[in-house]
């Protein structure tokens, strides 16, 4: 052993995060949470893309008075950076998404609670304002949609991110093969009562997944409705063709989050890092562009808003930082994860959001 390579690694890097959590879960929960659809290419393509986007950096710029602040939906955040829907925290930690909630809002940002939240929104909505956009998916029942819609505004929350691109569970080879089931203990608690979502799995004898499911799957006209009818903003998640980004606008969407779901529910998708800077040349500036999928680094951040993103929103990460250290890990994470964002920022001569432009990628022509 040489003294420049410690025995113990007392402080996890940012790359450290995901191993470790790895490393504490059992075999099914870490296939749940780290794994992807089929043969998970679009998980993997989803890092790979942003690797084979290389940086050009600027010298000498003046950079003084900088920040990586901004103004989104009328929220002042001081870094691009939110956390992305994901469900059953608890099974991950003890405090679950409360945790997670509270990890955010250390590094002053927001998290969005899934549909599928094992904790209840008003327990965690109490342990501070820091989660304050609700994801849903659409429900066979318009009624019971808004009532739960309502019901977050009535708590606070300020946004609704309608997932669209799950309107079926994708193909979960890895879960399968490792026998992962939710415990008795973990359920979608904000759910109860709701008719059941569309994309519950099939029963063994089940194989008619169109006569089961395909009459409840969403359509335009029930995202006009929600935006015409709901209290809050309507964020649509999901979308990745530059035409339907503009139906999303026509349809009265909020803003657009341009994902594969982390290659968890259609395989062979391409990387969301590439599927950007389309929908956003399509968006034109007309509502904000969020992305996610893939975001490991600062220098992902830093690419993402390049090509066009207004905000990034990190998944796994999140839940890396959530499994090793509850809150404390969370908040780390999102801090390492913002200093590399600023450091890359500083490095590439960008002094606001605004700098961040397609001149900072390198193009070897
Ligand atoms: C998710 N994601 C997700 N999305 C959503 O809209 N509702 C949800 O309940 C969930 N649940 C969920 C569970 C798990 C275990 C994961 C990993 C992901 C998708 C999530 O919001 C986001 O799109 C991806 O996680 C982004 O990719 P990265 O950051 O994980 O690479
Ligand atoms: C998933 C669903 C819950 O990705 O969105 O597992």
């Amino acid at each position: 052993m040489t003294p420049d390579q410690p025995s113990v690694n007392l402080q996890p890097t940012l790359r450290d995060y995901e191993s470790r959590a790895r490393a504490m879960l059992s075999v099914d929960r870490s296939a749940y949470f780290f794994g992807g659809a089929a043969d998970e290419r679009t998980l993997e393509a989803n890092q790979q893309a942003f690797s084979k986007l290389v940086l050009l950096p600027r010298a000498l710029r003046d950079v003084r008075g900088g920040s990586a602040g901004q103004v989104l939906l009328g929220q002042p955040m001081p870094h691009p950076i939110l956390v992305a829907p994901v469900a059953y925290q608890r099974l991950v930690h003890p405090d679950g998404e409360i945790a997670m909630a509270i990890g955010a809002g250390a590094q002053d940002t927001a998290m969005v609670l899934s549909a599928q939240s094992s904790i209840d929104a008003a327990e965690i909505r109490a342990a501070g304002d820091t989660c304050n956009w609700f994801q849903l998916y659409w429900g066979p029942s318009r009624d019971a949609n808004l009532a739960l819609v309502s019901r977050m505004a009535d708590l606070g929350f300020t946004a609704i991110v309608l997932t669209v691109d799950a309107p079926v569970q994708g193909v979960r080879d890895r879960e399968t093969r490792t026998g992962f089931r939710l415990p008795p203990d973990i359920a979608a608690v904000n759910l109860a009562g709701m008719p059941d979502p569309q994309f519950a799995p099939l029963a063994p004898t089940e194989s008619i997944l169109f006569d089961r499911i395909a009459h409840i799957t969403p359509q335009w006209t029930d995202v006009e409705w929600l935006c015409r009818n709901s209290p809050l903003p309507v964020i649509l998640k999901g979308i990745v063709h530059p035409a339907d980004a503009r139906k999303a606008i026509e349809a009265g969407g909020s803003a657009i989050i341009v994902s594969n779901h982390g290659g968890r529910v259609l395989d062979t998708m391409p990387a969301s890092i590439s599927l950007l800077p389309a929908v956003a040349r399509a968006v034109d500036g007309a509502v904000p562009v969020l992305m996610d999928g893939g975001i490991r680094r600062g220098t992902d951040v830093l690419k993402a808003l390049a090509l066009g993103a207004t905000a990034v929103l990190a998944g796994r990460l999140a839940i890396a930082g959530l499994t090793v250290a509850g809150a404390a890990g969370v908040s780390h994470v999102l801090k390492l994860l913002r200093d590399e964002f600023e450091i890359a920022m500083m490095l590439t001569g960008c002094a606001t959001l605004k700098d961040i432009t397609p001149d900072i990628l390198y193009r070897n022509e």
